[in-house]
């Protein structure tokens, strides 16, 4: 598929990662718009998004990376299901009412881990959507996991492996940050990485809030992953989707391979 662009907009973006099951709702409109105008200039997008303040606080409480009772890890995992829907509704009637034709997909119904890495996704409904041109949008998720009863599948890592399957022409990540910086972006003196590579040295920070799958370090592993797989990647802010999507200058940071 020509100009397919594989987008993971963070949960640090669409919620307030400090206020649980709070979202972001100016974020949220500004990716919309973005979204639209990709779509309206002929992209093929599917959307993943995170699980912010209303998925990683609820996977602490039930400890569902960890060891669990089979009681406390049904109950999790059906929270968490109930959660993430809830969050994905509210993204998607915002890219809806902005003119994107955002169809939910759910991530659990389609992906498998094993010991908490993904294991099996299938790709077949993903393509179908995009065929009659609908934007899939997915999210991290709990999903069955084949070792554990169940656990918590990154957004990022389901982003990487469509991106890869389908062939696309572009993985992005958008984050809080407009992008990788060599430290933190909250210590003086912090600069933006125009490129990274798998060598690249960096000081990688905690997120802000509670995040059960390891923030940025996990994203940068998901996106080497990528890129050593020929997809070319980019990870900015909300104000560079577009220049990301179509490859153009701006405030971002592309991944070398
Ligand atoms: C996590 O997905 C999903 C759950 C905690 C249920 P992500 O790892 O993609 O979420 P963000 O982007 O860090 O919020």
């Amino acid at each position: 598929m020509e100009k397919l662009a594989v987008v993971k907009v963070g949960g640090s973006v669409i919620t307030d990662k400090t206020k649980n099951f709070t979202v972001n709702t100016k974020n949220i409109d500004r990716v919309a718009s973005a979204l639209k105008a990709l779509y309206s200039k002929g992209w093929s997008l599917v959307v993943i998004h995170g699980g912010g303040s209303f998925g990683h606080p609820v996977a602490a409480a039930y400890n569902l990376n960890g060891k669990v009772s089979p009681q406390r890890l049904s109950r999790g995992f059906a929270e968490i299901r109930y959660w993430m829907t809830v969050l994905n509704t509210r993204f998607t009637r915002k890219l809806l009412s902005a003119g994107v034709p955002a169809s939910p997909l759910q991530t659990s119904a389609i992906a498998f881990n094993r010991d908490g890495e993904l294991c099996r996704l299938d790709t077949r409904v993903v393509y179908s959507f995009l065929e009659i041109g609908a934007v899939p949008v997915l999210y991290g998720d709990v999903v069955v996991d084949t070792r554990r009863g169940a656990s918590i599948l990154s957004g990022d890592d389901v982003a990487a492996r469509l991106s890869v399957a389908l062939d696309a022409s572009r993985l992005v990540y958008v984050m809080g940050a407009g992008g990788v910086y060599d430290r933190p972006p909250s210590m003086p003196g912090a600069r933006l990485l125009r490129e990274i590579s798998p060598e690249s040295r960096l000081v990688v920070g905690e997120s802000r809030g509670v995040d059960v799958t390891q923030g940025l370090r996990r994203k940068l592993l998901a996106a080497f992953w990528a890129a050593q797989r020929g997809v070319p990647v980019a990870i900015g802010g909300v104000s560079s989707i577009i220049e990301m999507v179509e490859g153009g200058e701006g405030e971002y940071t592309r991944i070398i391979v």
